[in-house]
């Protein structure tokens, strides 16, 4: 390994290969996070619709003896409570698990769009339901596209974004994601008060433009140049990397870039297969695919057992259970500090990189969430633990939003070798949406009055996952910021993640017979350097 005390990894070899980063290549990069907002929103939709008095009605069963949440005696049995929220996550699951073939298959881009078509089939489902199973189905369907989206956008995101400002730019994905939750419950507070089946059905219909808007932009923007490197297509990639840099193909920018990317990819198959059984293979080996795809899944297991979403799904009944009024007000609040603390991790991710900011971030996330447990236990329905509560509640947002929100998503964008980048991704993606799944399932049945009767003591739970979440961030996760995609790669294989904020990379892979490639198919005559 080499580590050189006076360069960082802005400095040497690492400063020129890539073209500048122009304001068009932010546009076009940028806009693929607007995927974000589909899954945002429809994750978060629900728990307004759930505390709606129709929906109640019309779901619900009469005599209910649960005062504070039921309406005129109806209410949803705790199971049909849980099976409604977190169908969804089960429908990402096995959608996500699906789209790490198909991104191979049929491309990145496509996915996505085919992804937007599964997705309005679900909303169809749901605006016509008047049931529970209907509605079941319908959230099932949008789940499978959903998932398409939400492992596909991530890596499509990270292989097209110059590499300085990938992380804050795959960021603009989880910004994305808290704007959806947020116009979520926004649009829920709108229509919560109708007695009339337009309170859900109105807030469940307007996915549809999400969806429209995604495919629509995303079917005018390149295809993923390296998805093209993997197809052999290296004509179809200098023209995409082009586009995207903003350079015209022949640019030595254009050349040398896709010439490391290319070089790579080769190096990589000459040790590596792109099956699934592939990624597990390389043992405990820094750099094996097996370490690769145990980090990125436990990282976005972790993610979960922040216990955001316990927030996210059920604070508006929550709110309502430990006594508070307004608890609708109250969820539209901590969705606006999950929306305007996650640009902080623009710069932050950048600046201090991808390993300080999940290691504090936890550190800050568990001291709100133990203080959250504590006062709540201690002094439960009074005025003044209700107003700790809910600063503690959106102090402990702020940590997550600006830290483990995006970072989690930044860093399974970049850890896995281009050969199974796709599986990997999808991987780590089911498992978001497994353990999203599996958190949404039981907390219900941990906090609900009428069951375990935590309330806000399971703050203490939280609390302590997150004590979790720090350890596996200092001992598990590496610091990518600043490398290429390709240059994680050697660096994953040279270093420890303690140590590997200090590697600066430190050897080119373009071989002559790359460069001739590259410059055969893009028409060049002028062979490209191999030292910008
Ligand atoms: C998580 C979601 C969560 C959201 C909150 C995402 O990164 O994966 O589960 O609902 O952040 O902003």
């Amino acid at each position: 390994m080499k580590f050189s005390p006076k360069s960082n990894r802005d400095q040497g070899l690492n400063a020129r290969v890539e073209a500048p980063v122009t304001v068009k290549a932010y546009l076009l990069c940028a806009f693929a996070a607007f995927g974000g907002i589909l899954f945002g929103y429809d994750s978060g939709y629900i728990s307004g619709v759930l505390a709606m008095d129709y929906f109640k009605q019309e779901f619900g069963h009469p005599g209910s003896t649960d005062t504070t949440n039921a309406y005129n005696g109806y209410l949803y049995h705790t199971w049909e409570k849980s099976l409604i929220t977190s169908i969804l996550s089960a429908g990402t699951f096995f959608g996500a698990l699906f789209a790490g073939s198909v991104s191979d298959w049929i491309g990145r881009r496509d996915t996505v769009i085919a992804g937007c078509g599964i997705f309005s089939v679900g909303v169809i489902l749901q605006v016509a339901s008047t049931e529970v199973g209907l509605l079941v189905a319908g959230r099932i369907i949008a789940g499978l596209g959903v998932g398409f989206v939400s492992a596909t956008i991530i890596m499509y995101m990270s292989e097209i974004a110059p590499k300085a400002v990938r992380g804050a730019i795959v960021s603009g994905y989880q910004f994305a994601i808290t704007i959806g939750l947020l116009l979520a419950s926004c649009v829920a507070q709108g229509t919560h008060n109708r007695m009339d089946s337009g309170s859900y059905r109105i807030p469940i219909a307007i996915q549809f433009l999400w969806a429209i808007i995604l495919a629509g932009g995303l079917a005018l923007l390149p295809e993923s140049p390296r998805y093209y490197v993997k197809k052999d297509r290296i004509e179809a990639a200098a023209k995409s990397l082009a586009t995207l840099r903003g350079q015209p193909a022949d640019s030595e920018y254009v050349q040398a870039e896709l010439a490391e990317l290319i070089a790579n990819y080769r190096h990589e198959m000459e040790f590596m297969k792109t099956s699934w059984a592939d990624c597990f293979s390389g043992g405990w080996s820094p750099g094996g695919n097996l370490r690769r795809v145990v980090l990125g899944t436990a990282m976005q297991c972790f993610q979960q057992f922040t216990g955001i979403n316990f927030i996210m799904y059920y604070g508006t009944t929550f709110f309502q259970q430990v006594g508070m009024d307004n608890s609708f007000l109250y969820s539209v609040i901590t969705n606006v500090v999950n929306v305007v603390s996650t640009p902080v991790s623009f710069w932050t991710i950048e600046k201090f990189g991808r390993r300080p900011l999940l290691i504090w971030g936890a550190v800050g996330m568990l001291f709100a969430e133990f203080i959250v447990a504590i006062v709540g236990t201690a002094a439960p329905g009074s005025n003044a633990a209700g107003i700790v509560l809910i600063v503690f509640v959106c102090i402990y947002i702020f940590f997550f939003a600006s830290t483990w929100g995006p970072a989690a998503w930044v860093v399974i964008g970049e850890v896995y070798p281009l050969p199974i980048r796709a599986k990997g991704v999808a991987l780590a993606t089911a498992s978001n949406w497994l353990w999203n799944f599996v958190l949404g399932y039981v907390t219900p049945y941990m906090v609900d009055a009428d069951q375990g009767n935590l309330g806000p003591k399971v703050f203490f739970v939280w609390g302590s996952t997150c004590t979790l979440c720090a350890l596996f961030a200092y001992f598990m996760v590496p610091e990518t910021k600043g490398l290429s995609l390709e240059q994680v790669d050697q660096m994953l294989q040279e270093t420890t993640p303690q140590n590997s904020s200090k590697w600066v990379p430190h050897d080119r892979f373009a071989d002559e017979k790359t460069i001739q490639d590259v410059a055969k198919a893009t028409g060049v005559t002028r062979v490209v350097e191999a030292e910008v």
